[in-house]
């Protein structure tokens, strides 16, 4: 039987990482085969792109970035995802397509309907069974962010970029309603986990 497909998205320190390690220890206890991977990333090809697309240093048209997240989503997908899905793992990828719509989309003003025809070119009608959408006022995620490490390119951006980032990450959740569900991250780990267990207990009956 093929694999379950989910996606975690969110402002930086949203709290994302410790939530995916979670989320994977809660299926494994279930005997379900767990796939933990992420965007830009997940293979040779999409690392390089990542350390490119998230360095200080690099300069590039916001279309220029749009395309290269999608390139190496591709790669992702041909390579890692679909393989894995269709072994019957259960894939959960810490960022995916909604980021895309959020970072280039919302934050640097890249045209929604190019991005949808991108998505349609690289995920030919397919998508994450489930995408958590962690959300969080950017004021209280950035800070978290920036005490974890020094900034990247992205967490370079000023406050509005991510007041953008987050309106488009909700503007995908009300387009796609029974994929996306939006989980309010300025509560305590302990609730927000009662809460995942919840949605992810309905995905393993
Ligand atoms: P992430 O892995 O969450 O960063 P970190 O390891 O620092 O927590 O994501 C890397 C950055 O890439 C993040 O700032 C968001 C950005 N990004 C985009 O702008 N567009 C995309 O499509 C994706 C997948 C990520």
């Amino acid at each position: 039987m093929r694999g379950t497909f989910i996606t975690l998205e969110g402002i930086d320190g949203a709290g994302k990482s410790t939530h995916l390690a979670w989320l994977a220890d809660f299926f494994r206890q279930r005997d379900i085969k767990v796939r933990t991977t992420r965007e830009p990333g997940g293979t040779p090809l999409g690392e390089a792109l990542r350390a490119i697309l998230l360095d200080p240093a690099s300069k590039m048209h916001a279309e220029t970035e749009a395309m290269l997240m999608f390139a190496a989503r591709r790669e992702h997908l041909e390579r890692v995802i679909e393989p894995a899905l269709a072994r019957g793992e259960w894939v959960i990828c810490d960022r995916f397509t909604d980021a895309t719509f959020a970072y280039q989309g919302g934050g640097r003003g890249v045209d929604w309907q190019r991005l949808l025809e991108l998505e349609q070119w690289t995920q030919r009608g397919q998508h994450p069974a489930l995408t958590l959408l962690f959300d969080v006022a950017p004021g209280i995620g950035r800070q978290r962010a920036r005490q974890a490490r020094g900034a990247d390119r992205f967490e370079q951006e000023r406050d509005d970029f991510y007041v953008r980032v987050r309106e488009a990450y909700l503007r995908r959740a009300r387009e796609a309603p029974l994929r996306v569900r939006v989980i309010d991250a300025s509560r305590d780990l302990a609730s927000i986990q009662r809460q995942l267990a919840n949605i992810a207990g309905e995905l393993c009956r």
